[in-house]
Formats: structure tokens, C-alpha cells, sequence
């Protein structure tokens, strides 16, 4: 234990784990292989609360969308955003679905090179100092210079290439990470990489036919999944159906990516749909789907869905659409697969 590291134990249980003053009590237990139940890692989403009841902790983001004042009142704390103070004692359910398949671990990263995907996409390569095994689907955090806390981005590539990772960032206006990341960093820059997380990773021993679906910056995600099934020869005999979904025609992208794997066009298929068509250019108008993407699958495949493995990324407003249309179809629960972004 370094001298700075604390002491975390579960309540009614021999597990313990150290946490060290720079890293919070989510990522910590997670190192030391431990179930804590997750999602976002950015203080959104509220997967990642604990009772304390031993000690103290440090709130680094005290603004955390998830962290309400209920919970400040009930001493509960979002283990993605706190540090403990000294040695501890909480109270956590781990469960199973949650044991990492690779320890997340800290690498510096340098920025290779990048990218123009869309008018607002680009693809942003970093060489890691050292390898971060990684699942296709799954995201790592950047540290990323005058910006406070972490930014959560989907890897793009998969691991075949080691101690690189490919993310796909959308500009988003006034958004202090991404403004970095498009306005900041220089090639050759270095940033701290946190990685891996997130569930919503490629099941290599399920055999049914996949759907992805990505509208906007989830393409990222999507592209590894597709990448991680033409890899994986346990998945020849599985059929990949990508739907990907934007505003307008210019926000459409994808189809080059997929378009370079083997069986493009025949077990790999690719529809776009755009919700909005009309500004389209009279020399070389829309002829592709109108409509949000959810519609799209839903009327592509209909009661099929039930049948096949699905993963979704994309702006919150798309993944619950798509998780309603699911549900309408009955899909069962284990087959779909997202980390919602925010
Ligand atoms: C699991 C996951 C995967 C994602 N993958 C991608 C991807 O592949 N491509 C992509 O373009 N986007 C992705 N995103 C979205 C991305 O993480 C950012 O939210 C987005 O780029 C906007 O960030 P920003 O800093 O530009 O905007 P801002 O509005 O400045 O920041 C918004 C984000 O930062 C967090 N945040 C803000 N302030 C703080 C703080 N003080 N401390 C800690 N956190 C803070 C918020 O929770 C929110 O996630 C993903 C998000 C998640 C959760
Ligand atoms: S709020 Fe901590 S994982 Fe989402």
C-alpha cells in the first residue's frame, strides 16, 4: 500500500480493497477486481451509490447530476466521484455482472494522430505507454488538460493493436472536454488514460444474429463491436445488422468503416436513417430512411428483434427510444447491451 492509499471495507463481509488519494472508491475496487455495481463513471447516471458508514470521503464533483440531496442526508456517496479521507467502511451490494474482465488500469497516452469523420466527428489515435486490454464496446476516462474531472469515450478500434486506442469524439458546442480534445491538444500531447470500463461489451459466446444500433458520437462503440464480431471465430455464422441514425444527411458516417471489413454487403449490412431530410442537396438528395432510427429497426425487424443481440449507443433520447421499442417487442433483458452516454 503506498503511503497515501486507504483502507475500504465492505460492511458485514472480509472484502477490503486500497484506495489512493487521486483515484475515487469506484475505480479503486474495480482495480482490485472487486463487482461494484457501475455505469457512467462521470456522476450521472447513480449506479455507483454507497452508504458510508465508517470514516470519511471526499465529494470531488459535488454539482454530480446523480448525488441528490436525499443522499447527502442518508450519508450515501457516488463511488465515480469520492476519495476517501482515511480508512473506511461502506456498504455495497456487489454483484456478479459487474466483476471486471480487465482490471482498469492508468496509462499515459500520447496523441498520435487524428481525423475528420462528419462535420462535428473526428477520430483522435493515442499510443499508450503501456497496454490496456480492453473488450470491443467498452469506454476509458481522459484526464484531459484545465478540464475538471474525467471525460468517458468508447474505444472505436479493438485490441488487436496493442497499447493503441482509437475514440471517436463529437464536438459538442460549449463542451469544456471536447473543446480540448478538437481545439487543445497538439499531436505528440500527453493525457492520463483510465480504462477499461463499461458492460456493454461483445458476448463472444452468444451465436444469434447481431443488431447495432448508434446515432451520433455512439458510433464509436458500434464500430468496435462490428470490428470485435469479424475478429472473433466463434462468431463466423453470426449475420451483423448496423443501423446508424443523425439529423441530416451530413450526420451520417459509418458505412466506410464497415465497408473495409470482409463480409461487407453480405453477412455485414449498414441502413442509415435521417430524421430530418429537407435540407438535403438538389444535386445529390437523401434517397436513404426518414425517421429516427428506432423506427427504423423496429420496422426492419420487427418481432426478429426478440432473436438477436443487440447494443445501442448514442445520445440518452435515442437509447430510451430504443429501450421502449424493446420492450414493446418483448426482447429479453440479457440480450441488450448500452452504457448510456452523457
Ligand atoms: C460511457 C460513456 C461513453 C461515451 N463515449 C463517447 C464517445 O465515444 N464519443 C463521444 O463523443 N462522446 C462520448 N461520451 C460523452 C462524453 O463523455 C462527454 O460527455 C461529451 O464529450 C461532452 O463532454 P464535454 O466535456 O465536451 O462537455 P461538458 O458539458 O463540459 O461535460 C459533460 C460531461 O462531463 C461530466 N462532467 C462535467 N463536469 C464535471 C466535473 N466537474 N467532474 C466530473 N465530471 C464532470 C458530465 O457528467 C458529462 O459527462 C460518452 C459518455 C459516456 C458516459
Ligand atoms: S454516477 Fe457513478 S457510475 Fe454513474
Amino acid at each position: 500500500m503506498s503511503d497515501a492509499a486507504h483502507r475500504i471495507t465492505l460492511a458485514n463481509s472480509d472484502v477490503s480493497f486500497d484506495c489512493d488519494e487521486h483515484d475515487t472508491v469506484l475505480r479503486s475496487a474495480l482495480r482490485a477486481g472487486i463487482a461494484f455495481p457501475y455505469e457512467c463513471n462521470v456522476g450521472a447516471c447513480g449506479n455507483c451509490k454507497f452508504e458510508l458508514i465508517e470514516g470519511a470521503v471526499d465529494m470531488k464533483w459535488s454539482d454530480a447530476p446523480a448525488w441528490t440531496d436525499k443522499d447527502r442526508a442518508r450519508n450515501r456517496y457516488l463511488g465515480c466521484q469520492c476519495a476517501p479521507r482515511g480508512d473506511c467502511t461502506i456498504r455495497l451490494r456487489p454483484s456478479p455482472q459487474y466483476a471486471p474482465l480487465h482490471a482498469p488500469r492508468r496509462v499515459t497516452g500520447t496523441l498520435a494522430g487524428r481525423r475528420s469523420i462528419t462535420h462535428d466527428i473526428e477520430e483522435f489515435r493515442f499510443a499508450l505507454s503501456a497496454q490496456m486490454p480492453f473488450e470491443p464496446g467498452q469506454y476509458a476516462l481522459l484526464n484531459l488538460p484545465r478540464v475538471s474531472g474525467v471525460r468517458a469515450y468508447s474505444m472505436s478500434n479493438i485490441a488487436d493493436e496493442p497499447r493503441m486506442l482509437h475514440f471517436q469524439v463529437r464536438r459538442v458546442p460549449n463542451g469544456r472536454g471536447s473543446s480540448v480534445l478538437f481545439d487543445a491538444l497538439e499531436t505528440g500531447a500527453q493525457v492520463e488514460i483510465d480504462g477499461p470500463y463499461g458492460m456493454a461489451y461483445l458476448r463472444r459466446n452468444v451465436t444469434r444474429d447481431v443488431l447495432c444500433v448508434a446515432g451520433g458520437s455512439g458510433l464509436a462503440p458500434m464500430i468496435s463491436i462490428a470490428r470485435g464480431i469479424v475478429a472473433e471465430p466463434a462468431l463466423a455464422g453470426v449475420q451483423l445488422h448496423f443501423l446508424y441514425g443523425g439529423r441530416t444527411p451530413r450526420d451520417i458516417c459509418g458505412r466506410d468503416m464497415l465497408a473495409s471489413l470482409p463480409g461487407f454487403d453480405e453477412r455485414i449490412r449498414f441502413e442509415a436513417a435521417v430524421s430530418d431530410a429537407a435540407p438535403g442537396d438538389a444535386c445529390d438528395p437523401w434517397t436513404g430512411h426518414v425517421g429516427f432510427v428506432h423506427e427504423l429497426a423496429d420496422a426492419m425487424f420487427g418481432e426478429r428483434l426478440r432473436d438477436m443481440e443487440i447494443y445501442f449507443a448514442g445520445p440518452p433520447a435515442m437509447g430510451q427510444a430504443i429501450q421502449r421499442t424493446l420492450l414493446a417487442r418483448k426482447v429479453p433483458f440479457e440480450q441488450v447491451h448500452f452504457d448510456q452516454f452523457y
